[in-house]
């Protein structure tokens, strides 16, 4: 069941999603050589706690952390570590959100550390692209396989591939809702969009084959062939204007 928000609902969750975002912000800032992902997690659930949010991953499903924090070949749902180290030439994807007054943002983006390779800015520049095609597509009138379409057919003209088996998601009271919003699709088809739909759209995008591999610990989500992977996300709201980015700075 797809829950359309009010105007007073979509105040609130503006309100968890700039929290999100500053999180966000200020987890990407901490990324440097040297730094663990648990400091970063650490940095993160600390500004969330001091504007009254919850982090809303924390024990999600039983998940032990702020963040997701994945590196390189991680796509998703990487574990913060004290073990996990950055180095230079790495791409950091940070993965996390603020609950407040009940409803949910969500948000992530993928950080370097120092210098990267040309291929992996390519990869990075292109998902983050991709979302805002993604976004951009999300009108009132217009189906959810024009998001997915848009982010897929961006991508894969690039030369990347699009990861099959996660999703972005609606998002409000609950941080994972109905519908499902896949980063691949067919213009027209699926779902209608409405105003007062809030949705997350957060391509996965890899720079070799889509294929996934579920790690040992349950969480982290790894390219099968080894490649680097990118991972952006926005909280929007569909409206009678045009989206609306509620996890926007
Ligand atoms: N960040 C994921 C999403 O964007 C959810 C993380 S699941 C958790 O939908 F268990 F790690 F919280
Ligand atoms: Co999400």
């Amino acid at each position: 069941m797809i829950v359309l928000k009010s105007a007073r609902e979509i105040d609130i969750m503006r309100k968890a999603c700039q929290i999100s975002a500053e999180a966000l912000k200020i987890a990407g800032e901490a990324v440097k050589e040297g730094v663990s992902t648990w400091e970063i997690d650490r940095i993160a659930y600390e500004y969330i706690k001091k504007q009254g949010a919850e982090p809303n991953f924390l024990n999600y499903n039983g998940y032990p952390a702020t963040a997701c924090i994945s590196i390189n070949d991680e796509i998703i749902h990487g574990i913060p570590s004290k073990n996990r180290i950055l180095h230079r030439g790495d791409i950091v994807s940070i993965d996390l959100g603020a609950k407040i007054d009940g409803y949910n943002g969500d948000n992530a983006a993928t950080f370097a550390v120092g210098e990267i390779s040309d291929e992996a800015k390519r990869l990075c520049e292109t998902t983050e692209e991709s979302l805002y095609k993604g976004i951009e597509m999300a009108v009132a009138g217009g189906r959810l396989g024009d998001i997915g379409y848009a982010v897929q057919s961006y991508c894969e003209d690039r030369g990347f591939s699009v990861v099959r088996e996660y999703t972005g998601h609606g998002v409000g009271t609950h941080l994972h809702e109905d519908p499902s919003v896949p980063n691949y699709g067919t213009p027209g088809r699926g779902v209608r969009l409405l105003p007062g739909m809030t949705i997350a759209i957060e391509p996965m995008i890899t720079l070799g084959k889509a294929a996934i591999n579920v790690m040992p610990d349950g969480w982290t989500v790894k390219t099968k062939d080894g490649s680097l992977a990118a991972h952006y996300e926005h909280t929007i709201v569909v409206t009678s204007n045009g989206p609306v980015i509620l996890t926007k700075i």
